[in-house]
């Protein structure tokens, strides 16, 4: 580990991870989509869902891969139609960020899967852009957002989304690549990421959860990204490893969506705390909370139980998140010495 941690007993562990600040890199913001909330806009909205209940729905959260979640997922965003709806769904998220202790938080959203059934792009926006002003200024936790194009659809499809964002330019700091990665390799959006950069918009991209290295490959090189989100194939390339290493390019890792995802049959199994020991800068986020079992706090646990990492993997990963940020650096430094103060806190 890089950084020396104080001694901290065992038995503390699970609470010192709960405790710890952390920011939150890869979350769907339609991913946190609760069955109950999903029921209670469908009444609100006169949607008719294929399910009859709330435990309908959730017992039909059985995946086999990525496709089989996206179907279902895709379904349920189907109940937004207002801002109010919009702003409702990033509110209950950022509440159980603040109960995780998440300080900081970069929430991707999907508009392709809202304007495609004729909901406005303002709608989208401006609704998850209020609700992070407000949880700001209520709740003190700091939030963005990161507009993330639909792999599946075209790359004209995403140009189009990206103009049709570009008058609320100032509400999300970056763009993101996300749906099924097999067959829909980075190379497809080349040219729209390099319209994005010129306008100065972060890069980021899903590449390596499902698919080969060589989407993590074209991810950097083609596409130009400053994080991967997934990553977790880089492990079947040694030479990409040390890439990944040498430039410390972070991997925004989702443990619980591998494991529900079928990307790794056991969490004990699960690579992070190997490619934290080759030094990637790897760490952990809940992609999908309401469909994968649990918001960030429960990926760090049931992670730390299977594996057996201890404090200094937990400092080394929450510290991690916070360097990832696209924060600024004097907010981050912040953050950390908030990070130092809480493990010295806990010391034996
Ligand atoms: N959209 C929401 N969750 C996703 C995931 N895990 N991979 C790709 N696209 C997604
Ligand atoms: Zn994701």
């Amino acid at each position: 580990m890089k950084h020396s941690v104080p001694p901290i007993a065992a038995e503390h562990l699970p609470v010192l991870l709960c405790a710890m600040p952390k920011a939150e890199l890869h979350m769907h913001i339609e991913g946190s989509l609760e069955p109950e909330l999903i029921f209670a806009l469908a009444e609100r909205n006169n949607v008719q869902l294929p399910y009859a209940s709330v435990e309908a729905l959730r017992a039909a959260y059985a995946f086999t891969d990525l496709q089989s979640f996206l179907d279902i997922y895709y379904a349920g965003a189907s109940v937004l139609l207002h801002e109010q709806d919009f702003y409702d769904m990033a509110r209950a998220y950022l509440d159980r960020a603040v109960a995780d202790n998440v300080v900081h938080t970069e929430i991707f959203f999907d508009p392709q899967t809202h304007t495609e059934r004729g909901v406005a792009m303002e709608t989208v926006i401006n609704g998850l852009y209020r609700a992070c002003r407000d949880a700001e200024i209520e709740q003190g936790i700091s939030a963005s957002l990161i507009l993330s194009f639909l792999r599946h659809l075209s790359e004209d499809s995403a140009m189009q989304t990206l103009e049709a964002a570009l008058p609320l330019r100032d509400r999300f700091i970056g763009v993101g690549l996300d749906s099924s990665e097999l067959g829909n390799p980075p190379e497809k959006f080349a040219r729209v990421f390099a319209r994005c950069k010129q306008l100065g918009l972060h890069l980021v991209a899903h590449a390596g959860e499902e698919g080969p290295p060589a989407y993590i490959w074209g991810a950097l090189d083609v596409l130009g990204v400053e994080r991967i989100d997934h990553g977790v194939q880089s492990e079947k390339d040694a030479q990409l490893m040390q890439r990944l290493v040498k430039e410390q390019i972070p991997l925004t890792v989702c443990p619980l969506s591998n494991l529900k995802l079928c990307v790794v049959s056991d969490l004990a199994d699960h690579n992070l705390p190997r490619l934290l020991k080759a030094g990637l800068k790897v760490m952990i986020n809940s992609d999908d909370p309401a469909y994968f079992g649990g918001y960030v706090n429960e990926n760090y646990t049931q992670l730390f139980a299977a594996t057996g990492m201890g404090a200094a993997e937990a400092y080394q990963l929450a510290r991690n998140s916070l360097e990832a940020s696209f924060a600024s650096e004097a907010q981050k430094a912040q953050w950390i010495a908030q990070l130092d103060q809480t493990f010295a806190g806990f010391a034996a």
